[in-house]
C-alpha cells in the first residue's frame, strides 16, 4: 500500500472498497498513477469523463471561465448557464431547466417538481412510482426511491412516498397506481443495477400509462444522457418523451453539475420553491457548454455508438471462448458482461494487473463506461487485455 492510500485509509471515512490505485493524471481514454504507470481508462468517472480527461474544449473553458468569473449565486444572472440551458432546450425535447450540483439533487428536484404538479394539478398527489434494481442517488429520498434493498436497509425508516416495482413490467406499475401517485421515474437503461435493458415496448406502455392517467413521466438520464447509449439522450431511442428529464455525470465532462429539464406544463416552481448555492455556476455551466456543444457538433453520439457496438461484437467473440461468460447487453459505451459465478472482482483486478481499468457492477458483473471519444483501436486494446485477464482467472 502506498503512503497516500495509508493516509486515506487514516483520515476517511470507508464508504467504497477503492482499486488499489492511486492516479495522478489524464489524457483521453489515459490516466497515470503515482509511480507513472499507465492505464487505459473504461471506467471513465463512473460514466462522467464524455470527452475522456482534459479534454482540450473542457480544461480552456475551465480556465477562462476561473479568471473571468466562478461564483454569483443565482441571485443574478450569469451567462453560461443561460447558454447552456439554451443549448439543452434546443437538443431535447424538454423546455424549462433547472441546475444542480450532481445527480442525486437533480431526482430529488425532479421529484419535487412533481410533488408540486401533484399538489396544483392532481388533488395533492405526491407517491412517485420506481423500479426494482434502479439507482437514483444517495439522498435519503433517492435511496428510498432506488429499488435496492443493499442501499435501503441500513437507513430505514426511510421518506414516505416511493413505491418500487418490478422492473419493466407495465403491469406491476398499473397495479400500484392510485389517485396518490403523481409520477413514474426511470432509468431509460439501468447502470448501477447492471446495464439492464428495457424490452421494447416498456418505455412506450409506461408514456401511454401515464398519458391515461394524467401523471408525470420522469426519465433519469444522468447516466444514459450525453451520447452516452449512442444518441444525445436514450429515449430518442424508444420513440417517446418523458415530461421530466435529470442529467449530470456526463454533461461536463467531470466538472460536478447537475440539471434537471421539464416540459412547459411540467414547470410548476414559483421563486422560492426550490434553490441551490452552487447549482448553475459559471463554472460548471462553462464545461458544461464546452461539453455538450463538442458532443453535438462532432456527433459524439454517433461515434459512442459505433465503437459502442464494435465493443459488444468484441465481447460477444470473448463469451464464445469463455463459457463462464453468460451475458453481454448494453447500449452505445453503456455495456455490461455477465458471468455464471462472482468473478467480477478477480477479473477486475486481472485487468487492473494488465493495464486496464474496468468497473465490477455486481459481484458477478463487469461494467464498461469509457469516454465517448474513443476509437477501435482502444477497444481492440481493452479486449485483448480482457482475454488475458480471463485467461488467467480460467487457469
Ligand atoms: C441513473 C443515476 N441516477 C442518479 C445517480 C446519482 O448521481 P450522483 O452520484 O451524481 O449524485 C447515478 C449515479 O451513479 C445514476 O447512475
Amino acid at each position: 500500500m502506498s503512503q497516500w492510500q495509508e493516509l486515506e485509509h487514516k483520515y476517511f471515512m470507508h464508504t467504497v472498497e477503492r482499486t488499489p490505485v492511486t492516479l495522478v493524471r489524464g489524457q483521453r481514454a489515459r490516466v497515470w498513477d503515482e509511480d507513472g504507470r499507465q492505464y487505459l481508462d473504461f471506467v471513465g468517472g463512473w460514466g462522467v469523463n464524455s470527452l475522456g480527461h482534459c479534454h482540450p474544449v473542457v480544461a480552456e473553458a475551465v480556465a477562462e471561465q476561473a479568471h473571468t468569473l466562478i461564483q454569483t449565486s443565482n441571485q443574478f444572472y450569469t451567462i453560461p448557464q443561460i447558454r447552456l440551458a439554451e443549448l439543452l432546450v434546443q437538443n431535447s425535447c424538454l423546455d424549462k431547466v433547472f441546475f444542480s450540483n450532481s445527480g442525486v439533487e437533480a431526482n430529488e428536484g425532479a421529484v419535487k417538481l412533481a410533488r408540486r404538479y401533484g399538489k396544483r394539478y392532481l388533488d395533492g398527489a405526491y407517491e412517485v412510482i420506481t423500479a426494482m434494481d434502479s439507482f437514483h442517488g444517495r439522498t435519503l429520498a433517492m435511496v428510498a426511491a432506488s429499488g435496492q434493498t443493499k442501499f435501503q436497509q441500513p437507513y430505514v425508516p426511510l421518506p414516505a412516498g416511493f413505491i418500487n416495482v418490478e422492473h419493466n413490467n407495465i403491469e406491476a406499475i398499473k397495479a400500484v397506481t392510485t389517485n396518490q401517485t403523481c409520477a413514474v421515474m426511470l432509468e431509460p437503461v439501468q447502470g448501477e443495477g447492471g446495464v439492464n435493458l428495457p424490452s421494447n415496448n416498456y418505455l412506450p406502455a409506461v408514456r401511454a400509462w401515464c398519458d391515461q392517467n394524467g401523471i408525470l413521466f420522469i426519465l433519469d438520464e444522468i447516466q444514459t444522457g450525453i451520447g452516452r447509449t449512442g444518441t444525445l439522450f436514450a429515449y430518442e431511442q424508444y420513440g417517446i418523451e418523458p415530461d421530466i428529464m435529470t442529467l449530470a455525470k456526463g454533461l461536463a465532462s467531470g466538472v460536478p453539475i447537475g440539471a434537471v429539464l421539464a416540459k412547459d406544463r411540467a414547470s410548476v416552481f414559483t421563486p422560492g420553491e426550490h434553490g441551490s448555492t452552487f447549482g448553475g455556476n459559471p463554472l460548471a455551466c462553462a464545461a458544461g457548454y464546452a461539453t455538450l456543444k463538442y458532443v453535438i457538433d462532432q456527433d459524439i453520439a454517433g461515434n459512442a455508438k459505433r465503437v459502442g457496438q464494435y465493443l459488444t461484437k468484441g465481447l460477444e467473440r470473448l463469451k464464445q471462448k469463455f463459457q463462464f461468460i453468460t451475458d453481454v447487453r448494453g447500449r452505445g459505451l453503456l455495456v455490461a458482461v455477465e458471468f455464471s459465478s462472482d468473478i467480477a472482482g478477480a477479473a477486475l483486478t486481472a485487468c487492473l494487473d494488465r493495464g486496464l481499468l474496468v468497473n465490477r457492477v455486481k459481484p458477478n458483473a463487469l461494467r464498461f463506461m469509457p469516454s465517448l471519444i474513443i476509437g477501435k483501436d482502444e477497444v481492440d486494446e481493452a479486449l485483448g487485455i480482457l482475454d488475458e485477464a480471463l485467461t488467467s482467472i480460467k487457469e
